[in-house]
């Protein structure tokens, strides 16, 4: 996919406006986990380093009309910035009627989703946007999939737009992975649900050579094929769905599984196989078994892309599963991709980051790049050749 990006681009004395996705974690006022701000960092200071002025503009949470919305201020996350990049990053809340930014400066916008015209990509404000600047950034990989006025719109208006380090870097990870992967490509998916993932499924169908399964989707897959899930959390509508995708893929199935009579952190976890799973148990992880089968072929692959955990694995005695495979994907020579907030958590948890090739920062983006979807944000950047 050919984008114009930064490095190609003469910044001297040039205004330079970076859309990022600084939408952080927050417990009140304080940054919970800064990576979405640190993978960004390189691109504003290519910008700083080559002469620009920046102005940095993100959103943060979904702010709702009519509410007092002063907790997604971005106000925590201007103090991060200055203390990350050394000089001083000043938060801009009124900036309509002009706002100058000299070489060298940092500049944060407030939460560009305090305006009602963000989501609905108008023409209004992103031509406004576009006037701060000579040069529009995307950085934004993790709100790619949005047609917004920072993410979209605004390149209509821009005189230059181009992509920043870290979206370069995110659409070539994703490609190495999905468009010219290293066989056998394996997929891991996992997560509570199979509704958020059918579309992942149908497209890594045909593109992977094996599915492993886990987590809450994985149990839909099994009442397909007639298994007795017990209490287990279910897409009962999907059914079809899944039996198609069943018909039309070859997914082995966990074999056993971890269950529990409620699913709290003293509750015990029973070693089931999968076709003996009580009425009044719910299964909370995939078994020892399963665990060992998908190590052996993460093993023996040359690509693995991983999204959703295998199990519940926030509470200790039903992290197993994920531990194993999360071990497994650090520990292959495989290329390894890793996306999606849950898919972080657990690698977090397990302390394995520096062992993958590379982690994504998107989330829905994430998904949608691996359902096969053009991202808005990243198709309107594409040049001809
Ligand atoms: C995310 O966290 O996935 C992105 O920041 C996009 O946020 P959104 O789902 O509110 O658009």
């Amino acid at each position: 996919m050919a984008v114009i990006q930064l490095t190609d681009l003469q910044l001297q004395n040039k205004r330079v406006l970076i859309r990022t996705d600084l939408n952080v974690p927050l417990d009140g006022t304080k940054i919970t986990n800064d990576r979405r701000i640190r993978a960004t960092l390189p691109t504003i200071e290519l910008a700083l380093d080559r002469g620009a002025g920046v102005l940095v503009v993100s959103h943060l949470g979904r702010p709702k009309t009519g509410v007092d919305n002063a907790h997604l201020s971005l106000q925590p996350v201007a103090d991060c910035l200055r203390v990350l990049l050394k000089r001083p990053v000043e938060l801009i809340k009124e900036w309509h009627s002009g706002l100058d930014v000299n070489a060298g400066e940092v500049k944060l916008l407030e939460n560009i989703r305090f305006h009602s015209g963000e989501t609905k990509n108008d023409p209004e404000l992103a031509r406004s946007l576009a006037s701060l600047c000579d040069v529009y950034v995307n950085d934004a990989f993790g709100t790619a999939h949005r047609a917004h006025a920072s993410t979209h719109g605004i390149v209509k208006y821009a005189t230059e737009s181009c992509a920043g380090m870290l979206l370069a870097a995110e659409i070539e990870a994703l490609e190495q992975a999905l468009a010219n992967p290293k066989r056998p490509l394996v997929a891991v998916l996992g997560g509570s649900k199979i509704s958020g993932k059918l579309e992942v499924l149908h497209n890594l169908k045909s593109l992977a050579d094996k599915l492993l399964v886990g987590g809450g989707m994985a149990n839909t897959l099994l009442l397909a094929t007639g298994v007795n899930v017990g209490n287990s959390l279910v897409e009962k509508e999907l059914i079809n769905d899944a039996k198609a995708i069943l018909e039309a893929a070859e997914i082995p199935l966990p074999v056993d599984v971890m269950t529990s009579e409620s699913i709290d952190a003293e509750s015990h976890a029973f070693l089931r196989l999968t076709d003996c799973i009580p009425s009044h148990e719910a299964i909370v992880d995939v078994g020892p078994e399963t665990a060992r089968q998908y190590a052996k072929t993460i093993a023996e692959a040359g690509t693995v892309i991983w999204n959703g955990p295998m199990g519940i694995f926030e509470i200790q005695q039903f992290a197993e599963g994920t531990r194993q495979v999360a071990n497994a994907i650090a520990n292959t020579n495989a290329y390894t991709l890793a996306g999606g907030g849950d898919t972080i958590a657990a690698i977090e948890q397990f302390d394995i980051s520096h062992r993958l090739d590379y982690i994504s920062t998107g989330g829905g983006a994430f998904l949608e790049f691996i359902e096969g979807k053009q991202l808005p944000g990243i198709e309107v950047l594409q040049r001809d050749s």
